[in-house]
């Protein structure tokens, strides 16, 4: 019998979701679902915004080799209303958690019933999330949920990192968006020049960006599994970033290897 691989996704899908279906058609079937979750939204984000575009979405979805494509509703996923049950702990209020509070309460709640409510062997999610990806590790471990394979970040061919939201980007910020990448890629050189002080690291990135983008919400270089925090990076590392470009805010993070 085959594998069944979960890709769990908010729909809007781009090349970099086609990547993780096209990953899980290489371990199994993949089992697709879409669905745009109202709880890891704050209240003054963009849940209203998001784009949707389920047609295009499944056509795509089929495109990569998927087996199936779910659409959950609301009142299935949450039968007593949009509520974050579960705690994503310590590692949920750092980095994304800091700028997002209950963000990551919304993910692993929304996660932990998609593994309950669709079964699967495998489940597939994208490094360009990596706290949503170590989060997802650990809940899937606690809860003997399906195991977590990971796909790298897919980017544009100007480095940056594909995401729904770059569709809010006007020709002007798509422009400023391309230093995300490029200050990520700053450190990495710092980096593999030997520096290990997180606070150096961590300057050379925010002063290659600061006047470049909006505003920038966190820089940070942590060990992989990002905590405990460490002032000297004496192990595998990566960088990670969250900035506003007007007002669009962008993730991005990139391996320090050793
Ligand atoms: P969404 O942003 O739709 O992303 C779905 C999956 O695609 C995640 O695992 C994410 O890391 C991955 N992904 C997004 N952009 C990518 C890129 N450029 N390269 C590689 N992978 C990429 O992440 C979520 O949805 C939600 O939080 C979810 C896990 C579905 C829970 O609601």
């Amino acid at each position: 019998m085959k594998k069944r691989v979960l890709v769990p996704t908010m729909g809007a899908l781009h090349q970099g979701h086609g990547a993780l279906i096209k990953k899980a058609a290489a371990l199994g079937d993949p089992i697709v679902s879409i669905f745009v979750n109202p709880t890891q939204f704050g209240p003054t984000e963009d849940f209203e915004k998001y784009p949707r575009s389920a047609e295009r979405d499944l056509e795509y979805a089929l495109k990569c080799g998927a087996k199936e494509v779910l659409f959950p509703k609301a009142s299935e996923i949450y039968p007593n209303g949009p509520i974050a049950t579960e705690d994503s702990g310590f590692l949920g209020s750092i980095l994304e958690g800091a700028h997002r509070p209950g963000f990551f309460n919304g993910v692993v709640t929304v996660v932990k019933k998609l593994f309950e409510t669709i079964a699967s062997d495998i489940a597939v999610f994208g490094e360009k999330d990596w706290q949503q990806l170590i989060l997802i590790k650990d809940l899937s471990k606690r809860i003997n949920g399906p195991s977590i394979v990971s796909v790298r970040t897919v980017r544009d061919e100007n480095g940056l990192a594909l995401s729904s939201r770059n569709a809010y980007l006007s020709d002007e910020d798509y422009e400023k968006s391309l230093y995300v990448s490029k200050a990520l890629e700053k450190v990495e050189s710092f980096w593999k020049d030997g520096l290990r002080d997180k606070k150096e690291l961590e300057t050379a990135g925010i002063d290659f960006l600061s006047k470049k983008v909006s505003k920038i919400d966190y820089l940070e270089v942590r060990p992989k599994k990002l905590l405990p925090e460490l002032k000297i990076l004496n192990q595998e590392s990566r960088v990670l970033t969250a900035v506003w470009v007007k007002g669009t805010r962008l993730i991005d993070n990139k391996g320090l290897f050793l």
